[in-house]
């Protein structure tokens, strides 16, 4: 049972030796009845023949072999004969000549092909239900290998800076203020439930209450969110708290947590300090709060010229206090109806009231309004958007923030089919590092009438905004700093409230949340504050965000061994079940299914 090489390990200095190798056939190939078995473990391949003239026992055996079988050999290491050298496998100058057979288990055919070509061509949700397949691919085993070394790189780094990993619970309380939760029912106290931890933070607070100064984890969180390509209900924070420290301290902290991150990995030096744009930039410029800035195409503001526009539906929005935004993808004029009819569909599910356009095509402007517009607007236009021939012009005409969306998504879906027409290269490896500051500490639901924190409601005020926290909450930025990268956010965080007056205040007096519901959520830890607690702020990286930037991939879940589909089931263990009536009993729990 035990080898005496791995399977990337034999060369040509190994000629002549006796050796033993275990692992899974990856392939078989009979040429004139000697069988060459590729034989492949974690490390890689290694030919092995069975001559079943020079010894018929082991070729009666070797003939069972199927693909995917585990097997282990015992052979001679020699050199392959001229013209079937393979020079691209280190291990390609040698083969092992097998004197013994043991075969541990011989496997059925595969649903699929196991290399990285052929998998990809598979339905994900077939690699799912048999993810341990799906695994052996060397795409999916490089990607593990990735994720292993990142948590290492990580863990090494905050050791380094001399912070210790603690591990807080996943079962925590209810406190319904951020993401939905997911909750479990106490057997032992009937009708009570805990929720699952949707992130660290009151307990790395706490820590920062408890003297820990330096506290970091990798830690597990659940969120009962609607999944995608970047989300899942059960994912992993780099999360972490320091005292005594201020914004910068954070962001030197982080750009070396990077910096490491990417010379471990990737062996690439990632260029720090990181651009710092404000929200309302970042906004304006790209219409999102995570910019992709691997390419312009900016947004340009064309509201004052508007104001006085022929064409109605500009002016209007123009005067009445709204935005005239456009971009302008150059070289899109080529567009199909298709296309532009899927463009107008996404800007009307932003709530875009249609997608006024340019086609700029034999040195003429098609487009339904410009026959309203003026020379003066025309000749603006064309000054500010750098209009040329093929290019293609996109105007939202909105509330600025919403002009800003609609337009900030259809610059990314104009990207998009930019690069398929092979007009424009955004490469995944053009690392484009931002922060990005000065979020409003508080918005508005309208639906609600309420304000509700941006992020959380333990965020710090920016101090001289924090003046008009009674008078005009919307206008007070928070000390709020999220990390992107190529339009992914990577990462986000705040220096806290530590006052507990000033905490209890935003409770009640700004986010409204009446004294004795702040009290059962949220009193413990105001109480924790009134006895010493420093200043304090930190930071949460999503690490499978991390790593599927790192593996060159968008989707987290090829970044994790066993992730939920979008509709948050495990095929292969197949969950969510029903269970039993005694387990619900147990749990003082009855079912009311919907209709
Ligand atoms: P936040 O909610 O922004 O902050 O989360 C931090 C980072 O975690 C990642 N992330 C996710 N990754 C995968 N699936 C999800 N469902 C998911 N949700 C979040 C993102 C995100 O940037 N406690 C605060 C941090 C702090 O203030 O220190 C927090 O959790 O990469
Ligand atoms: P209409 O005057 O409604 O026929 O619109 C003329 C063109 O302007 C159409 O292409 C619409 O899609 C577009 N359009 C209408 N309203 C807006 C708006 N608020 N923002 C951007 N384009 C618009």
């Amino acid at each position: 049972m035990h080898r005496s090489h791995h399977c990337a390990q034999l060369t040509p200095t190994d000629l002549g030796a006796t050796v033993s190798l275990l692992g899974w056939v990856d392939s078989i190939r009979d040429h004139g009845g000697i069988l060459f078995i590729d034989l492949r473990d974690r490390k890689g391949i290694t030919q092995v023949m069975f001559d079943p003239k020079a010894n018929p026992a082991i070729g009666e055996q070797a003939a069972h072999l199927k693909p995917e079988s585990v097997i282990g050999i015992k052979g001679k290491v020699v050199a392959r004969p001229e013209g079937t050298v393979n020079a691209a496998l280190p291990t390609g100058g040698v083969e092992v000549d097998a004197i013994e057979l043991t075969i541990h288990n011989i496997s059925d055919t595969p649903p699929f092909p196991l290399d990285d070509v052929g998998g990809d061509k598979v339905n994900e949700d077939m690699r799912l239900t048999y993810r341990y397949l799906d695994l052996r691919r060397p795409k999916m085993r490089k990607n593990l290998h990735v994720r292993h070394k990142a948590a290492k790189s990580i863990r090494d780094y905050f050791d380094s800076q001399e912070f210790i990993e603690v591990e807080t619970p996943a079962l925590f309380k209810s406190t319904p203020e951020g993401a939905r939760e997911y909750l479990v029912p106490s057997r032992i106290h009937p009708g009570q439930f805990y929720a699952l931890s949707q992130s660290p933070q009151q307990f790395k607070q706490i820590l920062m209450v408890a003297g820990v100064e330096k506290y970091f984890q990798i830690a597990r969180c659940f969120r009962d969110e609607d999944l995608r390509s970047d989300r899942q209900m059960e994912f992993t924070q780099v999360d972490v708290e320091a005292s005594f420290v201020t914004r910068e301290d954070i962001y030197a902290l982080f750009e070396g947590m990077l910096k490491k991150l990417w010379q471990d990995v990737l062996g690439q030096d990632i260029p720090t300090p990181f651009v710092r744009m404000p929200f309302h930039d970042a906004m304006n410029r790209f219409g999102v709060d995570k910019p992709d800035v691997r390419f312009a195409m900016e947004l340009v503001d064309f509201t004052e010229l508007f104001k006085t526009s022929g064409f109605k539906v500009f002016a209007s929005t123009a005067t009445g206090g709204g935005a005239i935004k456009a971009i302008n993808a150059k070289g899109l004029a080529d567009l199909t109806q298709g296309e532009l009819k899927t463009l107008e569909e996404i800007a009307k599910s932003l709530g875009a009231k249609g997608l006024a356009f340019i086609k700029v095509e034999g040195g003429e402007w098609k487009s339904p309004i410009v026959k309203f517009f003026s020379e003066t607007e025309k000749a603006a236009l064309t000054a500010q958007l750098g209009v040329t021939e093929g290019d293609m012009i996109f105007f939202a005409a909105a509330p600025w923030e919403k002009a800003c969306a609609i337009l900030g998504r259809i610059r990314l879906e104009a990207a998009q089919l930019l690069v398929k027409r092979g007009k424009m290269t955004i490469r995944h490896d053009d690392w484009k590092f931002l922060w990005v500051v000065d979020f409003p500490l508080m918005s508005h639901d309208e639906a609600e009438n309420r304000y509700v924190a941006t992020h959380h409601p333990f965020t710090a005020p920016v101090a001289e905004d924090a003046a008009y926290l009674d008078s005009d909450p919307k206008k007070v930025r928070g000390q709020h700093y999220d990390v992107v990268l190529n339009g992914m956010e990577l990462g986000g965080g705040s220096i806290r409230i530590h006052n507990p007056a000033m905490q209890k205040k935003i409770f009640e007096d700004v986010l409204k949340i009446p004294a004795d519901v702040v009290e059962s959520r949220f009193g413990y830890m105001l109480k924790a504050f009134t006895y010493g607690a420093p200043p304090h702020g930190g930071i949460a990286f999503g690490l499978d965000r991390m790593c599927a930037l790192l593996c060159g991939t968008t989707s987290i879940r090829d970044v994790i061994a066993f992730p939920k589909t979008q509709k948050g089931q495990d095929l292969m263990a197949q969950s969510p079940t029903p269970v039993t009536a005694k387990q619900l009993k147990d749990l003082h729990i009855a079912i009311a299914m919907p209709e």
